[in-house]
C-alpha cells in the first residue's frame, strides 16, 4: 500500500483492465431494438460518460500523490469505456451520437471551476445516478445487448464510489473538521436536486425500464446517505476496493 492507501486501487482498475481485454465484447453484431424513450436518454449519458477526464487527471497530478495520480487515470479509462460502450450500443440500435449536450456542458463547466474535492463530490453525484440509472435499465430492459452493456457498466460504476470515498475521507492539513461537516450539509442538498432532475429528465426512459421516478430518487438518496455517514465519518464500510457484486435488483 502507497502512502494513502491508493496503490490497492491501481491493483484493482489494474486488475479490472486485464479483465476486460480477457473477456470477450459485448455481440455488437446482434444489433439492438430499444424504446425510443431510452435511445434519448442513453445518448445523454454516452455524452456524460465521455466527460473531461483531462481537467480531473491534471487536479490528481497537482494534488501530488503519484499512486493517486496513477488510479485516476485508470478510472478516467473507465469512464471513457463506457462512452465507448454506450455508442457501441448506440451504434447497434442505429442511433446517432450527440455532439453535447447542455446539461453536459454545463456540468463539465462547472467541475473546471472547482479544487479536486469538491469536484469529487460533484462527481460523486454522477456516480450515485449512474449506480441506479444502470441497474434499472440492466433490470428493465427487454434487449440483451442494452442489459449486458448495462451490467458492465454498473459493475464498474460500483467500484467508482468507494474510490472517491477514500480520497474524500484524506483530511488535508489544515482542513477544519467543521468545513468538512459543511461541505457534506451542502453536498446532502445538492443530492435531491440532482436526483429530482435526472428522474424528470430521463423520466420516459426510466417508465420504458418499468422504473419509477419516485423508486428512482429514493434509491438515489438511500446510497447518498450511507456515502455521507462515510464522509462524516460515522460510516464503517470499507473504502479498499470492492469488486464483490451486489445482488440484482439493488
Ligand atoms: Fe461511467
Ligand atoms: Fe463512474
Amino acid at each position: 500500500m502507497g502512502v494513502h492507501g491508493f496503490a490497492g486501487w491501481v491493483a484493482e482498475f489494474e486488475g479490472e483492465k486485464a479483465g476486460r481485454a480477457a473477456t470477450p465484447e459485448p455481440e455488437w453484431g446482434r444489433g439492438a431494438d430499444l424504446p425510443a424513450a431510452l435511445c434519448r436518454s442513453l445518448q445523454k449519458f454516452q455524452v456524460g460518460e465521455d466527460g473531461d477526464g483531462a481537467n480531473l487527471i491534471a487536479k490528481a497530478d497537482r494534488a501530488g500523490d503519484p499512486g493517486y495520480s496513477a488510479a485516476v487515470r485508470l478510472f478516467v479509462d473507465e469512464e471513457r469505456n463506457h462512452a465507448r460502450l454506450l455508442a457501441e450500443l448506440l451504434g447497434a440500435a442505429g442511433v446517432p451520437l450527440l455532439d453535447g449536450h447542455w446539461t453536459d456542458a454545463l456540468f463539465v463547466r462547472a467541475r473546471r471551476l472547482l479544487g479536486l474535492r469538491t469536484e469529487l463530490m460533484v462527481l460523486m453525484v454522477a456516480e450515485l445516478v449512474a449506480v441506479e440509472y444502470y441497474g434499472k435499465v440492466r433490470d428493465g430492459v427487454a434487449d440483451p445487448l442494452a442489459r449486458d452493456v448495462a451490467a458492465r457498466i454498473l459493475r464498474d460504476e460500483r467500484r467508482h464510489i468507494p474510490f472517491h470515498v477514500l480520497r474524500l475521507r484524506q483530511s488535508p492539513a489544515g482542513r477544519a473538521a467543521p468545513f468538512q461537516l459543511f461541505a457534506v450539509l451542502v453536498w446532502r442538498l445538492l443530492v435531491p436536486v440532482a436526483a429530482v432532475f435526472v428522474a424528470v429528465d430521463h423520466g420516459p426512459a426510466l417508465h420504458a425500464v418499468r422504473a419509477s421516478r419516485v423508486g428512482f430518487v429514493l434509491a438515489v438518496l438511500r446510497r447518498a446517505s450511507a456515502v455521507a455517514a462515510e464522509l462524516s465519518g460515522k460510516g464503517d464500510r470499507a473504502t479498499a476496493p470492492v469488486t464483490a457484486p451486489e445482488p440484482a435488483g439493488e
